[in-house]
């Protein structure tokens, strides 16, 4: 199966994973807020040990001060192409939460549940028109004072949501990059009982 992308599945899977990519050139138009609950609503319907749920985002659109405080706790190369998203968002998960005695404990899924719900995210994005395109690259130290984090939550990542535009529009050195990259085949991540090496 191959798709718009060029990309070509082994497998046949929906499209729609083909489709997700994550661009960088983006055309900068606002979002309307109905879309983009859109996209967090999908991310709540992820699953989570004991349905616990620990994602958190902090959004802001571009134009208003809360895009320009997660703005600022980007890596200076994000910060490069992000300035054109519609939308950027900080992904945040809860690392403790408090026992029936009033204890601090950690809670071991809070990552891999929080990743499974920026993948719903992603691909909603995708079905609604728009990219959600994930960064490591940020300040988490700036990001949990900037943006009022409190203790038991951590900075996952960041993202850039945004209608995808023409990748003339980025940098000479960002456009030779904008192309839909490919996977390693299944057989090099999945074994039968026993890990592969
Ligand atoms: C957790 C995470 C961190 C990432 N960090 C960055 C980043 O800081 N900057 C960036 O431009 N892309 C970043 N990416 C995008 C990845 O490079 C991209 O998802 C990967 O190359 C696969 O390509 P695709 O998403 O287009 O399929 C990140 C993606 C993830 C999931």
């Amino acid at each position: 199966m191959t798709d718009e992308t060029g990309r070509r599945a082994d497998h046949a899977v929906d499209r729609l994973f083909l489709d997700r990519w994550s661009p960088r050139a983006f055309t900068g138009e606002p979002m309307p807020q109905e879309t983009m609950l859109t996209l967090f609503e999908a991310a709540r319907w992820a699953p989570s040990a004991g349905n616990s749920q620990p994602w958190r985002f902090v959004y802001g659109h571009r134009g208003t001060e809360a895009f320009q405080r997660i703005y600022e706790t980007l890596d200076e190369g994000n910060r490069r192409w992000t300035h054109m998203a519609s939308v950027l968002a900080v992904v945040l998960s809860q690392t403790h939460r408090k026992s029936a005695s009033g204890e601090m404990r950690p809670t071991h899924t809070h990552a891999f549940d929080t990743g499974a719900a920026w993948g719903y995210l992603a691909l909603q994005a995708r079905l609604s028109g728009y990219y959600a395109h994930a960064m490591g690259g940020i300040d988490r130290d700036k990001a949990m004072t900037d943006l009022g984090v409190p203790d038991g939550f951590r900075v996952e990542a960041a993202m850039a949501i945004g209608r995808m535009a023409a990748r003339e529009t980025l940098p000479e050195d960002l456009m030779k990059r904008e192309v839909p990259s490919d996977r390693k085949p299944v057989s090099e991540f999945l074994s039968e009982g026993r890990f592969a090496r």
